[in-house]
């Protein structure tokens, strides 16, 4: 019998063979899909749960997506612009959007007290002073920011600049200018997200496996580490040398010239490669992770418990390339310079913060990861907690004393920064130039590590709204590892008015298109107006409006609905009912 059975067997081993070996093959390489591109000064988006089929079979995978199934649209803005953001959240939670790097108000910048009901508009808008560089929005409801970057929601914005349009630099999105943004996830059997610290498949713009076809020129890579934690140590399969040109908010000097450059959750760098001369080869972009030491995020080998993962400390491919034709006027030189960053002097600081990383040695955390949270200052993150009033145009060092034995890529909102040193010494040239998230390592032995920072804390203070700092890692994040900071201006007392000299109306009335307002007192000021429906439910949520060019109207449906305005200087509440026809 068996001799019988045996050949059939072994028939039916080797056709399964030649059907996994050419199923493989064919399912080898997804075409990385590049992000949908918005640009000038009016933004909608429009959060929402969606699905896309991400597993090439079976079922398609529920994710969040901004306009889309995955992910949300590049933004192109430009420094000098106003840009106005109507932020629509469709989800069935709450959520938030941080705009992460950009310099504006606290009211605009979408920290967990931004919180966006479900079905409410918020309309943010700011000046936009950063630097040409890529930046990225993301939520940041506290505790949940893990959860809902693990579905998909983010997106990347690409500031555009006089000094980086000057350049002679690829810039052509999608073709030599390409958006890369590298995460990892977990997949259950039924090819649902599991919301993990590490997950066992790399992917790229939502892509797994992916390949793309660049020009053989000087092609530009903006990457983003948009993972929950891992940090990818860059490199190419040939080995080559590559140019860094950016670092989180900005050019640097010059370009930098590396084979590997180790990026950490949720910094940017964008990258030149020189493919002159190669149409018709191929390389991979790969994350040399089998050199990390233990204690940097996808430097550990666990292999079981919640951190094990198929990633961790090995290398892996991030991005499969294959070089073909030249496109029309290609970019096939580097320019040798770049910009002349004014950086700032630590002999104009003011004070310096101490701030301390440490392990929670026992404070309970709500996780299931156990009860061993990071913890800045010592304490557990708490909204309703300040630690820091920063005096506006303050110049400040910012010293981080880390006790923890992990890395943490600590982040704060508001600035970029220079970092001065890190345990001591002076950052290589790709990290010289304006930061917003810097790497502190773990401790050495018994020495803590030191990090030290500048920023300039100018142009906008709110002695209501704070800007966040926190460890980039979001599992550490949503556990406490974030506190807060407000900057204040005494100099600019601001006029209380008396309670009895708070009114306004609102006109036309009833309106159809746009609202308008007249004060009572001329000095009144709206810190914040939120338009509620008869149910009570926010509908629209205008953080310091331009009252002057009245407010939009138009989209809401017919009905009655109180305006209510937070006064500037007294932080009082103010209604008012008004008629959509
Ligand atoms: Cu990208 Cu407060 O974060
Ligand atoms: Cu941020
Ligand atoms: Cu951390």
């Amino acid at each position: 019998m068996h001799k019988t059975k045996h050949p059939i067997f072994l028939l039916f081993f080797s056709s399964l063979l030649i059907l996994l070996s050419s199923s493989q093959s064919k399912a080898q390489y997804n075409t990385l899909w590049i992000p949908d591109t918005l640009s000038g000064t009016n933004f909608n988006l429009n959060i929402k749960d969606t699905f896309a089929q991400i597993v090439s079979k079976g079922n398609q995978t529920i994710t969040g997506g901004i306009n889309g199934k995955f992910w949300g649209p590049t933004l192109f803005i430009k420094k000098g612009d106003v840009v106005h953001m109507n932020v629509k959240n469709n989800l069935n939670d709450s959520t938030t959007l941080h705009w992460h790097g950009m310099h504006l108000p606290a009211v605009m910048d979408g920290g967990p007290h931004q919180i966006i009901p479900p079905g409410t508009l918020w309309q943010p808008y700011w000046k936009v002073t950063n630097n040409a560089a890529t930046y990225w929005y993301h939520p940041h409801l506290h505790e949940m920011t893990m959860d809902q970057i693990t579905k998909g929601l983010g997106g990347l914005i690409i500031v555009r600049d006089s000094i980086e349009s000057a350049l002679a630099l690829p810039r052509k999105y999608g073709v030599d200018d390409i958006p890369l943004v590298l995460t990892d996830r977990d997949f259950n059997t039924s090819n649902q997200f599991v919301a993990v610290p590490y997950g066992d498949s790399m992917m790229v713009n939502g892509t797994l496996r992916p390949e793309f076809s660049i020009p053989a020129q000087v092609v530009r890579f903006r990457i983003l580490n948009a993972a929950i934690e891992r940090s990818y140590n860059l490199g190419f399969s040939d080995n080559r040398a590559f140019l860094i040109i950016t670092s989180d908010g900005g050019l640097l000097n010059a370009p930098v010239s590396v084979t590997r450059y180790l990026l950490h959750a949720g910094e940017r760098i964008e990258i030149l490669v020189n493919c002159v001369s190669q149409s018709g080869t191929s390389l991979d972009l790969k994350a040399y992770n089998s050199t990390l030491g233990n204690f940097v995020a996808g430097g550990e080998a666990f292999v079981n418990g919640p951190f094990a993962n198929a990633l961790g400390k090995k290398d892996f491919n991030i991005l499969h390339l294959k070089i073909g034709a030249i496109t029309g006027s290609p970019i096939t030189n580097i320019p040798s310079t770049l910009t002349n960053n004014k950086t700032l002097n630590a002999a104009d600081a003011v004070v310096t913060r101490k701030v301390t990383i440490s392990d929670s040695a026992g404070v309970k955390v709500p996780t299931i990861l156990g009860p061993n949270a990071f913890i800045i200052n010592h304490k557990l993150f708490k909204l309703d907690r300040n630690e820091y009033n920063v005096p506006l145009n303050n110049t400040e060092i910012w010293e981080i004393t880390s006790t923890s034995v992990f890395g943490h890529p600590f982040h704060i909102h508001d600035v970029e920064f220079n970092i001065l040193t890190v345990n001591g010494v002076a950052p290589a040239a790709a990290q010289a130039g304006w930061k917003d998230v810097v790497f502190v390592p773990g401790k050495t032995g018994t020495t803590p590590s030191v990090v030290k920072f500048i920023a300039k804390f100018d142009d906008y203070a709110d002695a209501s709204h704070p800007f966040m700092f926190h460890c980039h890692i979001s599992l550490h994040e949503d556990e406490g590892m974030m506190g807060q900071f407000l900057v204040t201006n005494s100099s600019t007392g601001v006029k209380a008015l008396q309670k009895s000299e708070h009114a306004f109306i609102v006109y036309p009335n009833p309106a159809n298109n746009k609202l308008y307002f007249q004060f009572n007192n001329q000095e009144m000021k709206a810190y914040y107006v939120r338009i509620i429906n008869e149910l009570g439910k926010t509908i629209i949520m205008l953080p310091s409006p331009e009252l002057e060019k009245g407010i939009d109207v138009s989209s809401i449906a017919a009905g009655i609905y109180l305006i209510q305005l937070t006064e500037f200087g007294t932080k009082i509440l103010i209604t008012q009912k008004f008629i959509k026809e």
